[in-house]
């Protein structure tokens, strides 16, 4: 059980507090008001505004379309609601890469215009110097290893990354260098699970996982997935806590019975 559940904001102060303490931190993508009252009034620690809107919100294939108008619009929609989580935006494809005084641009709009707590960015020492300059500005900075979606053209597919020695070299020397640039956390998403748990032990900022196994020292999964909302999307990785899809279309599906059959709205529910 959390001994922060009485914690009023979570902040990266308390993340840090509750790796030490070996306390898992739990995180979900969240991209607007209702659902972001839900999940913080649930005692979610993180909801993290990801780009992963671009795929479940708009219905693009990847997260590259998605814009910074558009993450600041889902962002302000979620802090909204929240009281208690920590509110992570990422930043966009095209917003922060190869141009540190960009970068800073976009974080301080986020931060300006949202009223969010702190951004993320995919990548190490590609963009150190877009990681550095935020930081300098005083904006918390999480960072995203292993299988980065904005990169995926450069992949060519979403699977298991770091699996061969040289590039879980660089993945463990990238996770140091977000450490030691003043990174308060990072993702690692679908990397080896025993990789993933050298690199939590090695750091002292916390890792959350998707795809990473357990020893992280937090999980995040995409709503729409957890709920079964989306069900397009099955890797091994996820585990499914609801068939949300079947539950609305049924609920659908009697409404639309109901109103052919003039059962809806009946005497109670007219003026
Ligand atoms: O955009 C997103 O949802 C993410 C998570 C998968 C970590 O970056």
């Amino acid at each position: 059980m959390s001994v922060y559940k009485e914690i009023k904001q979570v902040t990266t102060h308390i993340l840090q507090e509750m790796k030490q303490r070996g306390e898992k931190i739990a995180m979900l993508t969240g991209y607007d008001y209702s659902t972001a009252k839900i999940l913080d009034s649930a005692g979610i620690d993180i909801i993290l505004v990801g780009d992963s809107a671009s795929n479940v919100m708009a219905g693009y294939d990847t997260t590259l379309p998605i814009t910074l108008q558009d993450m600041m619009y889902h962002a302000a929609s979620v802090v909204r609601a929240v009281s208690r989580a920590l509110v992570v935006v990422d930043l966009p494809f095209g917003t922060y890469q190869g141009n540190s005084r960009k970068a800073l641009a976009s974080a301080i709009q986020i931060m300006k215009k949202t009223g969010a707590h702190a951004i993320k960015m995919e990548g190490g020492s590609e963009i150190k110097d877009s990681i550095s300059r935020i930081l300098s500005a005083g904006i918390p900075v999480m960072g995203h290893l292993g299988l980065t979606p904005q990169s995926i053209f450069k992949f060519g597919t979403y699977s298991v990354r770091a699996k061969d020695e040289p590039e879980a070299k660089k993945l463990l020397e990238d996770a140091h260098l977000l450490e030691d640039s003043g990174c308060f956390g990072m993702v690692l998403e679908k990397i080896p699970a025993q990789l993933a748990g050298k690199v939590s032990k090695e750091l002292k900022i916390p890792t959350i996982g998707i795809g990473a196994g357990n020893q992280t020292d937090g999980q995040v999964l995409v709503f729409h997935d957890m709920v079964g909302i989306n069900k397009e999307f099955s890797p091994r990785f996820l585990r499914r806590y609801l068939d949300l899809f079947s539950e609305i279309q049924g609920a659908v599906k009697n409404y639309i019975q109901d109103v052919k059959t003039l059962n809806f709205p009946n005497e109670k529910e007219q003026y």
